[in-house]
């Protein structure tokens, strides 16, 4: 008969499939540090309490941190029978120490310390999120710095609409990607929250000190409701959301660059180091990577609905189904930790092609709109203006030409108010450059727009706790 620790009212073994089945070995050893570091603080608070006594939470303690040092030397097997990490570490400690160790879960459920090492690990990769977010946008500033100039076309759906600049484009992608940065600090702030001290459901009747714990682990406050900190994955959740809203972000990018380098755009081509061949067509450089960002997004989605749909008729308090949250967080973390860095070294070492940009951003009667209002500047109410430039724009359609090919005259013949100052006012560089309002793409609000950006960048720091 196996010993488990709650074996106690046992009298069969668990069937070995049973074992197998509900085990979360396999993927929660992932969580050995924040489970001791978590132990160590209850420990440690339990001796301080006189709850065990002193000499016995030393012995924990040092128990506890040789075990670490075993698990990181790799001199730890674990045990698929003792099911999760909390009890294998348990198991670990009082073979190790004896007696003492089996003090160590006094006052605690394995359902409050499940919530613990859950959000302690939330609680580094909100943090490990918004860094690698960061480095991406300090790289977008720099690319939109050198780009200020570089006209293209911007579209509507994806139809040629106005010209704009690559600064511009990039500096929407910023824009994005601090708003994610934003988003991981929220789910940071809401998981900063101990649990420990709710027990299995309804607290406990030891003296616990949770502040103290909290202030150990460096959690910023302690949960409100022991039902609530057991059942609640929310802070999952906001993981799982701000890196799907994040993997969308980085999805729609990639789209771009793959529909940029296609011949038919032609308007970046991607780095050697970043695209692959065909095994059959010698000409081929596919954009895989950005390809395969595009593709994990899904499964980062997958992640979220998954728990999602987990937790929607779940009773309170813990249910075991909610072991299912680990491999979901880790597999999206494991995919955003890969993403993002992944795009940024492709994102650095495409080369732009402003030439064919500025080529593309010269047809599809991107000034059109500039045309219009150049009538309007001399009087013509603007809905008559945007009558006038589409009789013109069709004109063109029939001559083959764009606007700018057009002659005085011939515009004349459309509307007297043209005058020769007109090809000045629709020239494309002028069209980007005369839209310098706040969030515009004219060079000038854009260098605010990126000094504004590293302003931005350097007050969303927030200090890791573990
Ligand atoms: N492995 C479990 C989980 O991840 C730990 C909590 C188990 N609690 C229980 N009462 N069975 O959710």
């Amino acid at each position: 008969m196996d010993s488990k620790l709650w074996g106690g009212r046992f009298e069969e073994p668990t069937d070995e499939a049973v074992d197998d089945f509900h085990s979360s070995i396999r993927f929660d050893r992932r969580l050995y540090r924040q489970d001791i570091a978590g132990s160590i603080a209850h420990a440690t608070m339990l001796g301080e309490q006189g709850i065990i006594p002193a000499a016995d939470a030393a012995r924990i303690v040092e128990g506890l941190k040789a075990i670490l040092a075993d698990i990181e030397a790799g001199r730890v097997d674990f045990d698929v029978s003792a099911e999760d990490i909390h009890m294998n570490i348990e198991a670990l400690l009082i073979a190790r120490i004896g007696e003492a160790g089996k003090r160590l879960h006094t006052g605690r459920s394995r359902n409050d310390q499940v919530a613990l090492d859950t959000r302690l690990y939330a609680k580094e990769i909100n943090l490990e999120a918004q860094d690698l977010l960061k480095a991406l946008c300090e790289l977008l500033l720099q690319l939109a710095e050198m780009h200020l100039n570089t006209v293209m076309p911007g579209y509507t759906h994806l139809q040629k609409a106005q010209p704009t600049s690559l600064a511009h484009h990039l500096m929407a992608y910023f824009q994005m990607f601090t708003r994610d940065v934003e988003r991981f600090g929220d789910a940071h702030r809401r998981v900063d929250v101990m649990p420990l001290g709710s027990g299995a459901l309804a607290g406990t009747t030891y003296p616990l000190d949770r502040e103290r714990v909290a202030e150990l682990l460096g959690f910023s406050s302690i949960t409100q409701n022991s039902m609530d900190a057991v059942s609640d994955r929310d802070f999952v959740l906001d993981y799982l959301s701000a890196a799907s809203i994040t993997m969308m972000h980085l999805s729609r990018f990639c789209e771009e660059l793959i529909l940029w380098s296609t011949d038919e755009f032609g308007f970046v081509e991607m780095d050697d180091g970043f695209s692959t061949g065909s095994s059959i067509m010698p000409q081929k450089k596919n954009p895989d990577v950005a390809e395969l960002i595009r593709g994990k997004t899904g499964r980062v989605y997958g992640d979220l609905l998954a728990l999602l749909t987990t937790m929607k008729g779940l009773p309170l308090a813990y249910n075991k189904d909610m072991q299912e949250d680990k491999e979901a967080l880790f597999d999206a973390r494991d995919t955003l930790a890969q993403a993002l860095p992944m795009f940024a070294g492709m994102l650095k070492t495409a080369r732009f092609c402003p030439d064919v940009m500025a080529r593309g951003a010269a047809g599809g009667f991107t000034n059109a709109t500039d045309a219009a209002d150049y009538l309007v500047g001399r009087g013509m109410p603007f809905r008559q203006a945007h009558e006038v430039i589409g009789k013109l724009v069709l004109h063109c359609l029939r001559e083959g030409k764009a606007l700018l090919d057009l002659s005085l005259e011939e515009l004349k013949g459309f509307s007297p108010l043209f005058e020769q100052d007109v090809f000045q006012a629709i020239a494309i560089k002028t069209c980007v450059a005369a839209r310098g309002l706040p969030g515009g793409p004219s060079p000038d609000a854009l260098k605010e727009a990126i000094e504004a950006g590293r302003e931005l960048l350097s007050v969303h720091t927030l200090q890791p706790t573990l």
